[in-house]
């Protein structure tokens, strides 16, 4: 009997997989290469079913022969294990992952006397879709709260960019750049209190309540679909503390971090040239405890921020921390740093690699902005968190436009540092 392999794709198993499976099967017996969940998450797409449940689901179709884990969009490695006679082609459009050309799959199957084969319905266009709408039509508060934790699973450096309102949600959202093949775009959006605080016109102390906030969250979740993460300052007392998780969770947001600091908070970003007291390492403990014992879900995290570097309590004591938080529970480390040249994170996260409990490590490059995403990645950061790039990038734009009005008296000659009218109306879909 022949052999006859398929890659396939998709998160999802639908009807299209049947009819591919049979039309397959009039050439031989069918081997399915289907893509692992870290391959389609480089492909920015959250598979909705795992790797081990397609694998299952597609197992017991009636007529594959076996499932085989494919890791790129290059199916070679599992040919040369198969030897297949035919192997079903499909052209991908618009992914992250270049697959290799009929050219060279051709000359894998040469070696054994193999063939490609085009199967038409294979590339239809109704179910190429099916995915992309279904996740259009929205996110439940669980899909969405879980995705942080898959994309832990399955992403070497997930990365976060700050949202403050609904617009800001839909460019984290929406916005991805293309190299060549390659697509990239943010995995979720951090909700800072120093953003949120400073839209408001008010100062980061923790004087923005958390009503308000969910205002913030609610905003974002109408029009994105990304997991959130919520910067919980200090967390507040213990026992307002386990409130907010249950409503962060309730709402589906993924993480909250909060900082190991008492009193009134200040901005980290103001070091010691402010008073902030930082927290007893015990205190802290016990707040995360209560935390991770108020949580519902298991997919829901609680992440401690330490600020030993920021208070220049020096490396010791931020690593005696992270122990004694990981011990409490905490899910996740954020280490912050107020420097401008990354060697104390660096030397941080070098140390914290050797922990045997380590938990995922984030990191938050404002100040040290010179790093690159490899070089934390190397460093064996988990998530990187850009806390604060877009309102510092819209507020000195729009007082440029203000003080060009005011200097010229008209608003002519803003135009050009301005968005035409006839793009405002239309920047967001549905608007017309
Ligand atoms: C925030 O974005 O509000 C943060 C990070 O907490 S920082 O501003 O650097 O303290
Ligand atoms: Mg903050």
């Amino acid at each position: 009997m022949s052999k006859v392999y398929l890659t396939i794709r998709s998160g999802i198993v639908h009807h299209g997989h049947i009819r591919i499976v049979n039309e397959a099967q009039k050439y031989g017996d069918v081997y399915i290469g289907l893509l692992s969940d870290e391959a389609m998450v480089f492909d920015d797409r959250i598979p909705l079913i795992d790797f081990a449940n397609r694998k299952l689901i597609f197992s017991n179709i009636a007529g594959v022969t076996a499932v085989l884990k494919q890791q790129t969009l290059d199916c070679r490695d599992n040919l040369v294990k198969i030897k297949p006679d035919f192997v079903i082609y499909e052209a991908y459009e618009a992914s992250n992952m270049t697959p290799p050309s009929k050219d060279l799959i051709q000359a894998t199957l040469a070696n054994w006397g193999g063939k490609l084969i085009n199967l038409a319905s294979y590339n239809e266009p109704a179910l190429d879709r099916l995915e992309e709408q279904l996740s259009s039509t929205g996110i439940t508060p669980h899909r969405r709260r879980a995705q942080l934790r898959k994309l832990l699973a399955t992403k070497p450096l997930v990365r976060i960019m700050e949202a403050h309102s609904g617009l800001t949600g839909l460019i984290v959202e929406k916005t991805v750049v293309e190299e060549g093949h390659h697509i990239k775009s943010f995995d979720g959006m951090w909700v800072s209190s120093l953003c949120d605080s400073i839209t408001r016109g008010k100062p980061d102390i923790e004087l923005v309540d958390l009503t308000s906030r969910l205002h913030t969250i609610n905003e974002i979740m109408e029009v994105t679909t990304k997991p959130i993460i919520y910067d919980g300052d200090t967390g507040g007392k213990i026992e307002h503390f386990v409130y907010t998780v249950r409503t962060l969770e309730r709402l589906g947001v993924s993480a909250v971090i909060i900082e190991d600091k008492v009193g009134l908070k200040k901005n980290s970003l103001f070091g010691t040239d402010v008073k902030q007291k930082q927290d007893t390492i015990e205190h802290f403990q016990a707040k995360l405890s209560a935390g991770k014992e108020a949580q519902v879900t298991a997919d829901f995290m609680v992440i401690a921020r330490i600020e030993s570097l920021i208070l220049k309590a020096g490396i010791e004591d931020a690593l005696q921390r992270a122990q004694a938080y990981i011990t409490a529970g905490a899910d996740g480390i954020m280490i912050h740093s107020k420097s401008k040249d990354p060697q104390e994170i660096l030397e941080f996260c070098e140390k914290y690699r050797e922990f045997d409990n380590r938990v995922p490590l984030i990191v938050v490059p404002s100040s040290y902005s010179i790093i690159t995403e490899n070089e934390l990645m190397a460093a064996g950061a988990n998530i990187v968190i850009y806390a604060n790039q877009l309102i510092r990038g819209a507020y000195p734009a729009m007082v440029k436009v203000a003080q060009s009005i005011l200097k010229e008296e008209r608003a002519f000659e803003s135009e050009s540092l301005l968005m035409p009218i006839s793009e405002i109306l239309t920047l967001i879909p549905g608007a017309k």
